[in-house]
């Protein structure tokens, strides 16, 4: 179903690290009038500096350890749970290092988006940015997509470019990559909120 534009975008944000995207959205929300409300943000590692991302903009936040539970089953049911306290019209997932059960998936079909940093359908998986370096590849980028249970499938949003220089490392490759991901990911959730996709 469209979202009614008139109320902001509910969103719960997953993550497992730096959280430089969660980042993106704030700013974007904050400065550039994304119409959306992050209710809250939760992550599998008490470690992830996202965390103090959030804290720091006053956003709801939780740690749910996947030490805590018996199977993947068990932990997905605990954090759809979580999630679904907050009512989101979206779940963004932002780095959120863990694969997600069929159910849980399916509780969020056409509600979840990922961010990947390849060019799907190319490098699903890790190491994405050393992968495109050892195939000699000119074009590297990211990926906007909804959430299927296959890993790094599912409906493409929107993909930026990026081109691969000679002296690219691993490193420089993933900066370069990663600013474009800043970019798109607020547009991806924009494109959301105002119905067009
Ligand atoms: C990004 O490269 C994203 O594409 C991938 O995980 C990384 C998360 O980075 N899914 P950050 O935590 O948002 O900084």
């Amino acid at each position: 179903m469209p979202h009614n534009s008139d109320k902001p975008l509910r969103l719960v944000v997953l993550i497992s690290g730096n959280g430089s995207n969660l980042q993106a959205i704030i700013d974007s929300i904050e400065n550039d009038s994304l119409p959306a409300r992050i209710e809250a943000v939760i992550s599998n590692r008490a470690d992830a500096y996202g965390l103090q991302r959030a804290q720091k903009h006053g956003i709801p936040h939780h740690v749910l350890p996947g030490k805590e539970f018996k199977s993947r089953e068990e932990y997905d049911q605990a954090l759809q749970q979580l999630i679904d306290q907050y009512h989101p019209d979206l779940v963004v997932l932002a780095g959120f290092m863990r694969i997600l059960s069929e159910n849980f998936v399916q509780h969020y079909l056409h509600k979840m988006m990922n961010i990947h940093p390849s060019l799907l359908p190319k490098y699903k998986g890790l190491n994405t940015h050393q992968r495109v370096l050892e195939a000699g590849d000119d074009r590297h980028g990211c990926s906007v997509h909804f959430v299927t249970p296959e890993l790094d499938d599912g409906p493409i949003i929107l993909q930026a470019e990026v081109e691969v220089k000679d002296d690219d490392t691993a490193e420089t490759l993933a900066q370069r990559v990663h600013r474009e991901e800043h970019r798109i990911y607020p547009e991806a959730i924009r494109l959301f909120a105002e119905g067009k996709i």
